[in-house]
């Protein structure tokens, strides 16, 4: 089976420029299926997700082209609103589409989406805020179907139970296109979903407070959206990822193209390990200097919606806590199952163990030693990585293909920085 073959042991040194953002990208794809014309798309990360909604808009009709992390599409050769592909299986992103098709067409026929094994995942957020809006949705269990209907989508209050990012994007797709005025409260306010927002607007949607507790979007009716050209914002997932393999390894990296202010809870928490990080500028760009020299001071960590510290780097942390000064807790209040790589961990000479509701222990050993591991997710791969360049001899890191849907060139990025990793069929 392919996998990662990684001699641990060997500080991470250098400069890495972080990728456009996965999850800005997989919501502003389908999110060009709301223009009249085409649609430029600059810093799109070539990921597997990215991959699979090209192909995606293209079994829809739609003229698309991606290279040299531009992405093209032009929407109006779509010809049908119905995404029944097996690629909508694939990724739990291709629930955009309903709000797409439903915010373009006032029709949407979608199959069931898909994603990592993190965990329950209901939609019953995303269909509240359409149905709100006026749609008719109908579940097809047998066949993994959803239709949406709306003659009109008509402008509504939409208050979300919890503040879901995927939710609040799918309204506010949809709302872009209905008539009247929508406000979302308890609106997710993740970097993301703020990009979404400022490409709907740079297509001529009016939407005021993405970023905040509560968005207004006025409706500017179906097909007035117009193209535009737009870069998306740097991966504030993958930078923290790689702040926290520096620190994991001892090394000293530059991080680069990055949006201080998306860090701020991942710059925190490192800190408080007793990492160094220091912000500068370089040029027009900013950076930031992560070093650690030592093994940290252990923690404790609450993931919480934005600006709180983020689900998505709950698992790669536990990796760095693994050989702390001491007993780390870990809370993930997002998705409480979302501990599929203890086990592997363990494997490894850690010592944690999940207790439930969404809590983990992680007592720290001196160091880890070599295995062979199983990823069981995207951000569980990334986790198995880290915990591979920290330990001391070979590890081998299996089912690669989480990795590959949302980290772009992973393994020249750490070679680049020293790792001694190869990928091997
Ligand atoms: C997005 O998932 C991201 N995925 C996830 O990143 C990320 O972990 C998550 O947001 C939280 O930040 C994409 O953007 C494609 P949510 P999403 O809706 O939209 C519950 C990665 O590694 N909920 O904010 O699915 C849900 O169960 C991926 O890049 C409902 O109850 O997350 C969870 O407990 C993994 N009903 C909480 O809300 C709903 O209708 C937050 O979920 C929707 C969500």
């Amino acid at each position: 089976m392919e996998h990662y073959k990684i001699e641990g042991g060997h500080p991470l040194r250098g400069k890495v420029t972080i990728s456009g953002a996965k999850n800005a990208a997989v919501a502003i794809i389908p999110a060009v299926i709301l223009c009249n014309s085409a649609c430029r798309l600059e810093n799109i990360p070539n990921i597997e997700d990215v991959a699979i909604l090209r192909n995606i808009l293209s079994s829809l009709g739609a003229e698309v082209d991606f290279s040299d992390n531009v992405f093209t599409a032009n929407p109006v050769t779509i010809h049908t609103n119905e995404a029944l592909s097996e690629d909508m299986t694939k990724l739990r992103a291709s629930y955009y589409l309903l709000g797409a098709l439903l915010g373009r067409y006032g029709y949407a026929k979608i199959a069931y989406p898909g994603g990592c094994a993190i965990g329950e995942r209901p939609i019953d957020l995303h269909i509240k805020g359409l149905s709100r809006l006026g749609a008719v949705i109908d579940f097809d269990k047998a066949n993994g179907i959803i239709t949406a209907k709306a003659h009109t989508l008509v402008g509504a209050e939409i208050y979300l139970d919890k503040a879901s990012v995927g939710a609040t994007i799918n309204i506010m797709l949809a709302a872009s296109c209905a008539e009247g005025t929508t406000e979302i409260h308890n609106a997710a306010k993740e970097p993301h979903v703020v990009d979404v927002a400022n490409f709907l607007n740079m297509c001529g949607a009016r939407i005021k407070g993405a970023g905040t507790d509560t968005i207004r979007i006025v409706g500017v009716g179906r097909g007035n959206l117009h193209g535009c050209s737009y870069a998306i914002i740097p991966d504030q997932i993958e930078a923290g990822t790689f702040m926290i393999a520096a620190a994991a390894t001892g090394g000293e990296v530059v991080i680069k193209n990055i949006i201080p202010a998306h860090l701020e809870a991942i710059t925190a928490k490192l800190m408080e390990a007793g990492v160094s990080v220091d912000p500068a500028i370089e040029g027009n760009d900013y950076i930031l200097n992560v070093a650690s020299t030592m093994r940290p001071r252990p923690l404790r960590i609450e993931t919480c919606t934005y600006p709180g510290f983020p689900t998505d780097l709950q698992q790669p942390m536990m990796a760095f806590l693994s050989t702390a000064r001491g007993e780390s807790i870990i809370i993930d209040k997002i998705f409480t199952e979302r501990f599929n790589h203890v086990n592997e961990l363990n494997k490894m000479g850690a010592n944690m163990r999940v207790l439930g509701n969404g809590k983990a222990e992680i007592i720290g050993v001196e160091s880890l030693h070599g295995a062979d591991i199983y990823a069981t997710d995207l951000r569980a791969g990334a986790a198995l990585i880290i915990a591979a360049l920290m330990a001391k001899g070979e590890t081998r890191v299996y089912n690669l293909h989480y990795t590959d849907r949302g980290y772009e060139n992973l393994e020249e990025k750490l070679k680049a920085l020293g790792a001694r990793i190869k990928r091997v069929n």
